[in-house]
């Protein structure tokens, strides 16, 4: 990590009240992001990545709260912001890409007018300005006849195309930031595969920093230089994603290795983590993983610190694998 961070969230928390208790969705993370870096955030469906993302966006809606925690940005406590504060940083400093670019894109209007309506929210310059920049962003993303395409509505879009269009907005006002939620989930391999290098290029050359959150480990492996793994609203393990592909220390990062498709031998069953995620209204004491962990003892009764063994590595286990790695 290098001294140029842009994003640093320290011990973040955030709940939603149940009638049997709060939900903890986010549970003391912290983490780091760097200009023009890539930072990607992988873990099992529930185990608060979405709403990490929200809450560094300040989406959260209530009664969902973040109760704990700072939000520093370009050095300013985004928790102390009041709605109208960040309302001026969001889609201008920072953005988010959305799963479900329908959440983003509204139907009954054409691409190019919600597109210039983005930059012009944000900028005072006249219609033909933002057009042009609007052209570039789209030619920029890979999309082929732009001044045609700005005219079609977003369902004469392919997903993959729609997704673009998400993604050359978010990157209209050359934010500090994107955080992108699960945003190829949905697409074919290889345009997924497409959408990622296009993507990581584009923020390199800007100096964006870039939050990739996914499920799936081999589509973070693609994009980030470096991987938080969550589990049940805490950051498990962190490192530079070559690394903790070839050494995983957590167990729970071990077995996100063995179950992606990749790592299968032909004809062999892919290894999947048994069990399944604790309540989040009622976690275990200890460790979160220990009812799932081959190698849970009565030491992880005890709910471990997330641990540094070097300056780019962190893990939360009291007996890690491949520990002289
Ligand atoms: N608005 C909400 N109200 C109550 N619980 C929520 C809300 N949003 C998310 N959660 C809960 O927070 C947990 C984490 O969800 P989420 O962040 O969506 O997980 P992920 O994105 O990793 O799949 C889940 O248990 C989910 O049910
Ligand atoms: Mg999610």
């Amino acid at each position: 990590m290098t001294g140029n961070k842009i994003l640093s969230i320290q011990g973040l928390r955030t709940e939603f009240p149940t009638p049997h208790g709060p939900i903890v969705a986010v549970n003391g993370v912290d983490l780091e992001v760097a200009r023009g870096e890539v930072l990607g955030i992988v873990g099992e469906s529930g185990s608060g990545k979405t709403v990490l993302g929200l809450s560094a966006m300040g989406l959260i809606d209530l009664p969902g709260k973040v109760t704990a925690g700072r939000i520093l940005f370009g050095g300013q406590d985004l928790t102390r912001h009041t709605e109208a504060q960040w309302q001026a940083i969001r889609g201008k400093r920072m953005a988010m890409v959305f799963q479900d670019p329908t959440t983003s894109l509204n139907p009954v209007q054409r691409i190019g007018a919600q597109m210039i309506e983005a930059l012009q929210a944000h900028r005072d310059i006249s219609k033909d300005a933002a057009k042009r920049i609007v052209l570039e962003a789209m030619v920029r993303v890979g999309i082929n006849s732009p001044e045609e395409r700005l005219l079609s509505y977003p369902h004469q879009f392919s997903g993959g195309m729609r997704q673009r269009v998400v993604i050359a907005t978010a990157l209209l006002n050359e934010p500090d930031l994107i955080i992108a939620d699960e945003p190829t989930t949905a697409l074919d391999v290889t345009v997924q595969a497409q959408i990622l290098r296009d993507v990581r290029r584009l923020c390199q050359d800007a100096g964006t920093a870039l939050i990739w959150v996914s499920h799936d480990l081999g589509v973070v492996a693609q994009i980030a230089h470096r991987v938080a793994v969550m589990y049940a609203g805490r950051i498990v393990e962190q490192g530079i994603t070559n690394r903790l592909l070839k050494t995983p220390s957590h167990p729970y990062t071990a077995g996100l290795i063995a179950s992606m498709p990749t790592n299968a031998k032909r004809g062999e069953r892919l290894r999947s983590i048994p069990g399944g995620l604790p309540q989040l209204s009622n976690l275990p004491v200890g460790c979160a993983f220990a009812p799932r962990c081959a190698q849970a003892s009565a030491a992880c009764d005890v709910l471990p610190e997330l641990v540094s063994t070097s300056a780019e590595h962190a893990v939360r286990c009291v007996s890690p694998l491949n520990e002289a790695a």
